[in-house]
This record gives C-alpha cells, structure tokens and sequence, in this order.
C-alpha cells in the first residue's frame, strides 16, 4: 500500500510568504492581514532593505527577511513573488517550486517567458503555480480560463491590454491633444513610466497576448515571435479620418489560432466606434475570448494599480490554499501545442499618407497598389490643410499584410511621400 501523505486539519490556515513588498505586495499583505477569513496566514515578508519597509500594521508574530533561502526553508506553503522581472525572481520561483512550495505571481515576464517550463516543474513536485493576476490585474481573466471556460475550446483572444496606450489614445481621441501631449499627461498621471518605450512600442501587451495564448489557447509562443507595432506614429487626425469611418483607434493585441498557426500581433488598429474595444476608455483593460462552443465573453476593469491587481493575487492564493485544504495538490495537466506565429493577417487596411500636394498623387498610389493586387475600398481627403503637408488616406479591401508591406516600400520612395505611411488593420 502506498503512504498516504499527511493532511494538515481542514480548519489551520494555510501559511504564506511575500516576497517583494511594494505597489501590489504592500496592497496583498493589507488584505491578508486584515481579511481572509482565517484561510491564510502571513508568516514572512522579504524585501531587500526591509527595515525601512516595516509597517505598524503587520503583526508581530511575521518575520521580516532580506533572504530569499529564509523563506525557501520555512514552514511556508505558499510563496507569493511580487518582485518582478525575470532575475532573481525566476531562480526564487523555481527554489520555491523546487521545494514543493506552490508559487503565486503577477510576474508577466517570468510567464510568458518560463511559463510551461515552470508549469511543469510545479507538476512534477506536485505544487501548483498560479498567475491571475499578471495580465489585466484586476480583470479575472486568467481564473476564468482556468475554471469557467475551460469547457470550451477558445480559439480567439483579444484585448486592450495596455492602460498607458488606452489613456493616451483616448486621450487623443476625446480632445485632439498632440500625442507628445497626451504621453506627458499619463506620465504626470503615473499611468506611463518616465521610459515608456515598452509599453507604446508593443513590448508589454505581446508579453501579455502571450501568458493569455498560454492560459487560454494552451499555446506555447514567445513574445519575441509576436510582431508589435508602435503607437508613436498615431496622429490627431487619424481619429477625424478614423470617424468618418465610423471608428476609432486602439492597441489590440490578439490571437486567433487556425490549424498549427497561431496568427498574433499587437499595435494600433482601427475598431468600430460602438463595438466593445471602441468603447473603453482611459486605463482601463477589455479582454474578449471567442470559443467554439461559448462564442465570446466579455471582460473589462481595472488593468493595474495595487488594490486591484493585489484582489487578484490573493484569490489565487485562496484557489491554491482550498486545494491544500482538500489535500489535491496536483496541477492539472494540460497538453500545450507549439504552433507557428504569424502576424500575416487578412484585413482590410487603413493608409494614412503626408504628402506635398501635386497633381498626379492618387494616380501614383494607385498604380502602384493595382500592380501589387490591391483592391482600394475609399479615399478620404479633408479640407483645411497646408498644401505643403497634407493628410489624406485609402482604405484597402482585405489582404494580407506580405501582400501589402512591398506595395508600402513602394509608395514610400514617391517624390511627394513626406513621411511613412501609416498603416493600421481595420477589425470590424
Ligand atoms: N503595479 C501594478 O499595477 C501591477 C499590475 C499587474 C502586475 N504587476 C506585477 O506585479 C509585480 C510587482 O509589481 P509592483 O508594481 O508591486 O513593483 P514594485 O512596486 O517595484 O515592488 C517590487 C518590490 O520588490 C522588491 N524587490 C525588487 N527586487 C528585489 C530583490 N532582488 N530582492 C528583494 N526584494 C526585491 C522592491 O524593493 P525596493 O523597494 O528596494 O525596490 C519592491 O519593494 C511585477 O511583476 C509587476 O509586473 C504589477
């Protein structure tokens, strides 16, 4: 017979350790201190320097730590990684998991990076890792595709993922704000880092596009083969053209899985006015799942900030804490697929030109998008502009996007071309 491990009573709270203790660690510890209904019980809280950290609130009986083997070698049944990045809080997670320690993180990086890897070594000690809330923060999208949607078979993900992108592009779009304006008001607002590159270059949406690709296609993708576009590039007068056809301008990130490719890509696109990614505002986040079975599912809220995004953390501490209760510590396991990542999707497009005005300009366009078999849908030129530097733009039929980018190296050496032309997918 078999040695049946020893079950702890059902009714002793389960012991959790914090590592990191700002924005959301100082936000998960508030909660488990104050309210948890005795299912967990904080035992350690380790940060570098963390005398300066202590706070009249924690009770005495928690040890403060600046070492990560302290708490590898505690009591504790659950370590909690709020540090972020990928080093040391890789080597921490994977110690803990090691140790047969269930791991909770809101780590995007570590998951879209190490996630299967690290999934699996939770299964082969029999522990468990969970991530709810490392994207969309206080949006329960992640436990959703663990638990209510798992009986379907998803193979549709979009969302707006990123809060800077959405404020500053519902920014612009609300009053016309420059861009440069908009970048400085989110950053004087704290919703945009001093060094925001990763956030409008594409960086942290495809890491997320990747954790959802994970949790809910159960596909293993690196955010490195998710092709990102900038919204740097995104004009006040792309949402007065973007009206006219009866849109507006967002960062999608999305993944739609189609046999053994999984066609993903995240950047500004056009979306309809009163569709749900039309609608969102500010910073907040919309995540859409479509399902074979299910059709989609909606989910919008807070994308980040410390008491949202700690909400998240400490249900997933409360979902791995019933399973030890319960004495099933088992991950479930799941076959993940490896499937080619492409971003050639078929779409209609929208092209934003700069051009110095002189007869013959459309007639250059167009020859040059009839040559490459590209089908124009309308011309849109609005009054009022310099004839120095004019704005005008073509909406295309639907076509593929390695259809297209010669046709743009193309039109990008005409003696008028000012700029690049933009281009951005219209999804309808
Ligand atoms: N903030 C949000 O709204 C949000 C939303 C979703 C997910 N997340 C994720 O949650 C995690 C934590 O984010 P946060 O905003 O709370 O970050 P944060 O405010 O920078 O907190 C990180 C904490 O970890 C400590 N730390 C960093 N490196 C350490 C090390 N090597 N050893 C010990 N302690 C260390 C830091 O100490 P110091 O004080 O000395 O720097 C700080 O107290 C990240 O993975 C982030 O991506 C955050």
């Amino acid at each position: 017979m078999p040695e049946i491990p020893p079950q702890k009573p059902p009714e002793a709270p389960t012991r959790v350790a914090l590592v990191g203790f700002g924005t959301v660690g100082r936000a998960v510890a508030k909660i488990l201190c104050q309210h948890t209904d005795g299912l967990l019980r904080l035992t350690h809280i380790c940060n570098r320097n963390f005398e300066r950290k202590k706070q009249s609130w924690v009770p005495s009986d928690v040890v403060w730590t600046d070492d990560f083997q302290q708490v590898i070698g505690s009591d504790a049944e659950i370590v909690i990684e709020l540090i972020g990045g990928l080093s040391p809080a890789g080597q921490l997670v994977r110690a803990a998991l090691s140790a047969g320690k269930s791991v909770v993180t809101a780590n995007k990086q570590l998951i879209a990076r190490h996630g299967p890897e690290l999934l699996a070594l939770a299964r082969a000690n029999g522990c468990q890792l969970e991530y709810g809330a490392s994207v969309a923060g206080g949006v329960p999208v992640l436990p959703a595709l663990r638990t209510g949607l798992c009986g379907d078979r998803l193979h549709g993900i979009a969302g707006i993922l990123n809060g800077t992108c959405n404020y500053i592009l519902s920014r612009i779009e609300a009053d016309r704000v420059p861009f440069s304006e908009a970048l400085e008001e989110a950053q004087a607002r704290g919703y945009a880092e001093a060094d925001a590159s990763e956030d409008l270059d594409g960086g942290d949406a495809r890491a997320k596009l990747c954790v959802l690709a994970l949790a809910g296609l159960h596909a293993r993708v690196s955010a490195d083969d998710i092709h990102a576009r900038t919204i740097r590039a995104i004009d006040a007068v792309d949402f007065d053209y973007a009206a006219e056809l009866g849109c507006t301008i967002r960062q999608i990130s999305r993944a739609d899985l189609k046999g053994s490719t999984l066609f993903a890509d995240v950047g500004p696109s056009l979306v309809p006015a009163s569709s749900p990614f039309g609608r969102v505002q500010r910073n907040l986040n919309l995540v859409l799942t479509s399902g074979q079975y299910g059709g989609d599912v909606a989910f919008l809220g807070a994308g980040a900030g410390g008491d949202p995004t700690a909400v998240a953390v400490v249900s997933d501490l409360m979902f791995v804490a019933e399973g030890l209760s319960g004495g099933s510590r088992a991950q479930r396991t799941t076959h993940l697929a490896s499937p080619v990542v492409s971003s050639d999707f078929e779409t209609p497009w929208y092209l934003r030109f700069w051009v110095k005005d002189q007869p013959g300009i459309i007639a250059g366009l167009a020859s040059i998008l009839s040559a490459h078999q590209l089908n124009i849908d309308a011309v849109l030129q609005k009054p009022g502009f310099e004839k120095s530097a004019l704005p005008f733009v073509i909406t295309l039929e639907p076509c593929r996007d390695s259809q297209l980018q010669p046709a743009l190296h193309e039109m990008s050496g005409l003696p008028f071309a000012l700029r690049q032309a933009l281009c951005l997918p219209i999804l309808r």
